[in-house]
């Protein structure tokens, strides 16, 4: 609910991993956030739209891969709506009761973020329906014969839901939240502005070309620009007077393993894998996992998404499939049986 400007809204975590850097650079206020213009335009015409009517935000679902920017949007819709904001994710939420405590320490215009909601186990989530829909919570109190349920009146609320898989969104939940907010990978241009912005909070001095080496490697991602605008701080402070222009962003980047068109070394260690050990595919993701020694989830959500959009690797209900593309840039020839699967 709207309160009076200047309330002091509190800001709760639970189960919460942003680093400390991480906040240092997030931007507050929509006006700071760059990039994605259908979905902030969409979202201020919500905001605006509640806020005229003095209602809670209706609930959201925020979606796309890691680091571009879902919980940062939570953090400014809830400051834009003036309200409280309650952060948890799906996998910290391991009892009924767990959701029943939160939702009950809510008041009225409050903001819950549950991150990673695609975790949230089925019998909790089966909990949130009668909760978003009619604000009401079903507790059960006692067990065995003394059993009974009681229903509990909620105030209203906000639901924030982000996840990096909305594919793995039950359907019923999906369809309480109505449209979800699709977020995409950002453009050069966009995260040279999010470096520029960073360097001056970080206080060293940058030059356009010097963010636009960095933005350019950073796989299209808000959070990976920040975390290589740090590598490239490091050395222009030991070896370079603290100012970052284009040699300094390059030699830095270089030295951290980080190539022209942002892969690092665990894209190459993938792309290898796939080429050498498994003839370019199709390979199951838990046998490329095995191969390069990383989980097969982060395989799936941190780094596929961008080696797919970029064209170095390709699904199939098979498996994973090495594309010429990628075989070009790691100086490799495609095997006879890999050049039949890139349909040329
Ligand atoms: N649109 C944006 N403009 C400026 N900085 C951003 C933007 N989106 C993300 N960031 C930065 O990237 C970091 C990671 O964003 P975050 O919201 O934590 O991503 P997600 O929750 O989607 O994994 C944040 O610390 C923030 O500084
Ligand atoms: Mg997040």
């Amino acid at each position: 609910m709207p309160q009076p400007e200047g309330a002091n809204a509190k800001r709760e975590e639970m189960g919460s991993k942003d680093t400390p850097f991480e906040v240092s650079l997030r931007p507050t206020l929509f006006d700071d956030f760059v990039g994605q213009p259908r979905v902030k335009e969409r979202l201020l015409i919500l905001v605006e739209a509640a806020r005229q009517r003095g209602e809670p935000l209706q609930h959201l679902l925020l979606s796309g891969p890691p680091g571009l920017g879902k919980t940062t949007l939570a953090h400014i819709l809830a400051k834009a709506m003036n309200a409280n904001l309650k952060c948890t994710s799906g996998p910290v939420i391991e009892k009924a009761g767990d959701l029943a405590g939160l939702l009950t320490s809510m008041e009225k215009g409050d903001v819950l973020f549950i991150d990673e909601i695609h975790r949230l186990q089925k019998t909790i989530e089966e909990y949130l329906y009668p909760a978003m829909e009619d604000f009401k919570l079903d507790v059960m109190i006692d067990s065995g014969p003394n059993a009974r349920s009681v229903r509990l009146n909620l105030p209203p609320f906000t639901l924030l839901g982000a996840t990096t898989r909305s594919g793995l969104i039950s359907s019923p939940l999906l369809s309480r939240f109505g449209v979800p907010y699709r977020l995409d990978y950002y453009t050069a241009e966009d995260l040279q502005k999010v470096i520029v912005r960073s360097a001056h909070i970080l206080n060293v001095e940058t030059d356009a070309e010097g963010a636009f080496e960095i933005a350019r490697r950073s796989r299209g991602t808000p959070r990976v620009a920040n975390n290589l605008l740090r590598i490239v701080r490091e050395y222009a402070q030991v070896r370079a007077g603290n100012r970052i222009t284009r040699d300094v962003s390059h030699a830095a980047l270089t030295m951290w393993g980080i190539d022209e068109d942002g892969l690092d070394e665990m894209d190459k260690r993938l792309l290898e894998a796939l080429i050498y050990k498994f003839d370019g595919g199709p390979v199951g993701i838990h046998s490329l996992a095995v191969a390069v020694g990383e989980e097969s989830d982060t395989i799936e959500e941190v780094y596929e998404p961008f080696l797919i959009q970029e064209g170095y690797l390709r699904r199939s209900p098979q498996g994973r499939i090495v594309t010429e593309r990628a075989c070009r840039k790691l100086g490799a020839t495609p095997k006879k049986k890999q050049a039949e699967l890139f349909d040329y």
